[in-house]
């Protein structure tokens, strides 16, 4: 497969990156900052400098080309006001959705977030930010593309466990882990139309998968 995996030097992009550049994928991460380029070398990726909230639909189609799949990881991250939830965890997402479409890019798999509700109250802090995803996730839910909605709960830089467990809306789970389920889900095309629950937990990552896959 051909990648591309936006928010190319974020924490989980940099290890899902290792994780399909180790399995043979071609990978692409989207970065803004050009001094990225080399962190994203080393884990067997290709820097592309495209910038979410600065370029346009035409712009990024242009950048990204062809490909099998999109995978959303970027983030405004937790430092950010609220209207950057709306540029960049709303708006950079619902942009990649457009130029999965005109470039023929079935695959959209997004990194969301436990409780993303698009009915969550706009509060300027944490109810914006779940609002903005699930706003996200609900486009996406109605773009037509061959989606999956990974919903992790509070990530941790913990060492990965290979395990989760699936629909529980408390908990916590590692960043590692989260890249393994999401290159686990590129190679399952069952996952398609899933939404994905997670943290750590006893079922086996591979197990999971192949469970959201037959529909459990
Ligand atoms: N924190 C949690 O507990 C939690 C829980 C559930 C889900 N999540 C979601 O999981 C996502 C991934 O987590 P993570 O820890 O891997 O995130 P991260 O390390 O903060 O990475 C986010 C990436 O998004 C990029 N980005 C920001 N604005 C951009 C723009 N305008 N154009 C292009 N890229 C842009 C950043 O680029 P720069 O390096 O240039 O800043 C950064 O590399 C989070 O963003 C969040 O939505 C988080």
């Amino acid at each position: 497969m051909d990648v591309v995996i936006a928010g190319g030097h974020g924490q989980i992009a940099l290890q899902l990156e290792r994780i399909l550049a180790d399995a043979g994928h071609g990978v692409r991460g989207l970065i803004r900052n050009p001094d990225h380029a080399a962190d994203l070398e080393a884990q067997g990726a290709l820097g592309v400098v495209a910038d979410l909230e600065e370029q346009d639909v035409d712009e990024l189609a242009d950048a990204i080309g062809s490909a099998d799949a999109i995978v959303f990881a970027a983030g405004a991250g937790p430092g950010s006001g609220p209207q950057r939830k709306w540029t960049v965890d709303y708006a950079g997402a619902v942009k990649l959705m457009e130029v999965a479409r005109r470039n023929q890019i079935d695959r959209y798999i997004i990194i969301s977030s436990i409780r993303a509700d698009p009915d969550a109250e706009d509060d300027g802090a944490f109810g914006t930010y779940l609002k903005a995803k699930g706003k996200a996730d609900q486009k996406l839910m109605e773009s037509g593309l061959s989606y999956t909605i990974i919903r992790p709960g509070r990530l941790t830089d913990d060492e990965p466990t290979g395990s989760i467990e699936l629909g529980d809306e408390r908990g916590e789970i590692t960043r590692a882990d989260v890249a393994a389920v999401a290159a686990a889900v590129l190679e399952t095309p069952g996952t398609a139309g899933k939404v994905m629950v997670i943290n750590n937990g006893p079922l086996p990552i591979a197990e999971a998968v192949q469970q959201v896959a037959a529909g459990g």
